[in-house]
């Protein structure tokens, strides 16, 4: 597939004939259900064996390992929010990364870019390395081959829009759009529109689309017909002028120090019976830090999100990492909560596997970080763990 959605009729067409993969036939046969397990139990070789029948253009072997690594790359990282198949909303406003209408819209570079760098501010983290995150360039190209494999129709020629009115368009979004999308675009129970990573990538082309014909399967509708040609410009321009530069960010992935426990001499914390015996609200757990009381806090999010902020004494446990990092966490019966932005998925990982592990005092911070912080409780920026001393 290319890079760039075609905004030619003509390059559209000519591209579907070049598609490397044939789209519905990618989707069928084991491919997409096919996770880590499966490639280790078979091997590379073996798949791409059984996988013969269903590639035409490439060679087998190379593109079928791609997407092999691919899949086992999406299930170890992304299939907890945006889905086991790319049908979304597994948790918060993850959206879904298999919709057709989606995928015929977006290009390779965007789905590059976003998965990167991440939409700081959401649940949605940044996976390339240079932000601390388990992909490299190869991992990345192969996540993105596997995510477009997924694709069955046709790309899409996009529409240009004409000059619209902002105000017109506040107008008509107050109305219609903000109940799902919040009235500055920050998400509510649907992606945000404002995000400055998603409006640096997303043309003005892909962004009318998305408004003009919906994304069938989800509560986003389609307003061609319903609105008029201008009002879908109108809305357009509302959505670019929220755009923001984006901030440069190189991050270190920060790592678990010696000094897990927070307050070794103080005692435990005394938390009231968990919400269905797994979820700790925030008051509980600020005031626990606030009294001195022994404990650990797992970050269980990808490290560019634990350096923007974190709770004042949380280790780095990205998800993905809980493996190897379960053996340095105190087993003796020290409270051990994890949390994330989603809020429960990634959080809800790390303490499932904990307590398979059979770590005795486990939970979940209820409301996640996002509440946490907006509710005024302590939070540090950057690598170090930190001290309520030194929260803002
Ligand atoms: C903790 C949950 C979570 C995980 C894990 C996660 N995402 Fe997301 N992702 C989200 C949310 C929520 C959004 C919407 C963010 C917003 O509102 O701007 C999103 C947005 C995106 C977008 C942008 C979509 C658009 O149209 O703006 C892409 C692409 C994406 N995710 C791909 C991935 C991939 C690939 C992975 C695995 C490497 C991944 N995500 C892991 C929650 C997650
Ligand atoms: C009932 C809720 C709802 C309403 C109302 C709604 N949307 Fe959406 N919108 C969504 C959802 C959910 C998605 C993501 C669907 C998916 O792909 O999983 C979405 C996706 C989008 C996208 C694509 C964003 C991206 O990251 O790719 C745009 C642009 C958009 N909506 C604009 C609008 C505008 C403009 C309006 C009003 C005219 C509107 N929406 C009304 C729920 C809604």
């Amino acid at each position: 597939m290319s890079d760039e959605p075609q905004h030619e009729k003509e390059d559209a067409s000519r591209e579907a004939e070049q598609a490397p993969i044939e789209p519905s036939r990618s989707r069928s046969s084991a491919l997409r259900p096919l996770g880590a397990a499966l490639v280790a139990a078979l091997g590379v070789g073996g798949i791409a064996a059984s996988l013969a029948h269903c590639t035409r253009a490439r060679p087998v072997d190379a593109r079928s390992a791609e997407l092999i690594a691919g899949a086992a790359h999406y299930e170890e990282y992304c299939a907890l929010c945006h889905g086991a198949e790319g049908e979304g909303y597994a948790a918060d406003n993850a959206n879904a990364l298999a919709n057709q209408d989606f995928l015929v819209s977006v290009s390779d570079e965007f789905l590059r870019v976003n998965i990167a760098e991440g939409h700081p501010g959401t649940p949605m983290a940044a996976y390339h390395e240079s932000r601390g995150g388990p992909l490299d360039d190869v991992k990345l190209a192969n996540l993105v081959a596997f995510i477009r494999g997924w694709q069955e129709e046709p790309t899409a020629s996009l529409t240009e829009p004409g000059e619209g009115d902002i105000e017109r368009g506040a107008e008509v979004y107050s109305r219609r759009c903000a109940s799902c999308h919040g009235d500055e675009g920050q998400g509510v129970s649907a992606v945000s529109l404002n995000n400055p990573q998603f409006l640096a990538t997303a043309s003005d082309a892909q962004i009318r689309y998305a408004i003009s014909e919906g994304r069938r399967g989800t509560p986003m509708p389609a307003f061609a017909g319903d609105l008029s040609p201008r009002t879908l410009d109108d809305l357009t321009a509302l959505i670019r002028s929220w755009e923001r530069d984006t901030e440069e960010r190189e991050i270190v992935a920060p790592e678990m120090g010696p000094d897990l426990v927070i307050h070794p001499d103080g005692e435990a914390p005394e938390f009231s019976e968990l919400r269905e015996g797994r979820y700790v609200p925030s008051t509980e757990v600020a005031a626990a830090l606030e009294q001195g009381r022994r404990l650990v806090i797992l970050d269980a999010r990808p490290p560019s999100d634990y350096v923007m902020f974190h709770i004042p004494g949380a280790v780095p446990a990205p998800y993905y990492e809980i493996e190897e990092l379960a053996a340095r966490i105190p087993k003796d019966g020290t409270w051990v909560i994890a949390y994330c932005a989603c809020p429960h998925a990634a959080s809800g990982r790390v303490m499932d596997y904990l307590r398979d592990e059979g770590f005795p005092n486990t939970a979940v911070l209820d409301e996640g970080v996002l509440v946490w912080r907006d509710e005024g409780f302590p939070i540090v920026e950057g690598e170090e763990p930190g001290e309520v001393a030194d929260a803002e």
